[in-house]
């Protein structure tokens, strides 16, 4: 559906839709959840704008690693706005943010065997219910609960046992490859071309030399913009959208570092690809 670059839409951002219609933005993703009960203050906007850009969602509650049971309701309700939204991507995290209740945080899943085998059976679920292909993100994490697999590893048996696509998130790859000691052209280089679907690419902050704090709040550091060059050298170009969740500046420092995605993307011969 959607090649080239995106941009993360927020409720903060929608006095900002005749600008970013006349942007070079090729897609715009928003978390289905915070737009589902929304009154028409907000619907009306995003109304509006998906009706002249492509609209991407990205999930933050479903919780596919949680010991608690699939939110079946909550799984229906996103399929009722995808389709009302003329929706094809459905995006989430790979880790669990319930347990008797709603953490409202990305916690990371145990790297086992046990636990892969549970999440791409939950995923199957999920994709039997929205009737469409999603894509699990990496995420960022700061304490590693089991190594009985390691990260590569257990993306890699995630993907293949669920048969779904992943949304590479390259900011994360970098905060995680120095907060756990790990190579993250390594792990870039390890995940499947043909399982990339779409990437991000955000700001993290520096708390300190070995440690890196994925916030969404600030400028794409440079190492990250050179791990995104590597990422397509590798895998072809796929579609990637800058996510910026906190300190929301004016568009047009946005715009530069979108414009930098597509600069970056242009070295590169574009794959056929779809968000
Ligand atoms: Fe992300």
């Amino acid at each position: 559906m959607v090649k080239g670059v995106g941009l993360g839409y927020r409720r903060e951002m929608v006095s900002m839709n005749k600008e970013i219609l006349s942007a070079n933005i090729d897609y715009v993703e928003v978390a289905p959840e915070n737009w589902m009960r929304m009154n028409s203050l907000y619907q009306k906007p995003l109304k509006e704008l998906t009706e002249n850009i492509p609209l991407s969602t990205h999930g933050l509650s479903l919780s596919l690693g949680s010991p608690d049971p699939l939110d079946i309701e909550f799984v229906k309700n996103v399929k009722s706005f995808l389709d009302a939204y003329n929706v094809e991507s459905y995006s989430e995290h790979l880790s669990y943010c319930s347990s008797n209740g709603h953490v409202y945080d990305l916690m990371p899943i145990p790297f086992t065997y046990d636990a892969a085998r549970y999440v791409a059976k939950r995923i199957q679920q999920v994709q039997d219910i929205l009737e469409r292909k999603i894509a699990i993100e990496n995420v960022s994490y700061y304490l590693s609960p089991s190594n009985e697999l390691n990260e590569i590893e257990f993306t890699q048996i995630v993907l293949e046992e669920a048969k779904c696509d992943l949304l590479l998130d390259v900011n994360n790859v970098y905060v995680n490859s120095i907060n756990h000691n790990y190579d993250a052209k390594s792990f870039i280089q390890a995940m499947p071309s043909t399982a990339i679907l779409c990437g991000h690419i955000a700001g993290h902050y520096d708390e300190d030399d070995d440690l890196k704090i994925d916030t969404h709040g600030s400028a794409v550091k440079p190492e990250v913009w050179s791990l995104l060059e590597y990422a397509y050298q590798c895998h072809g170009v796929f579609p990637t959208l800058l996510e910026r969740d906190f300190n929301i500046p004016e568009l047009s420092e946005m715009l530069g570092e979108t414009g930098q995605i597509s600069a970056i993307q242009n070295k590169f011969s574009k794959r056929p690809s779809s968000v």
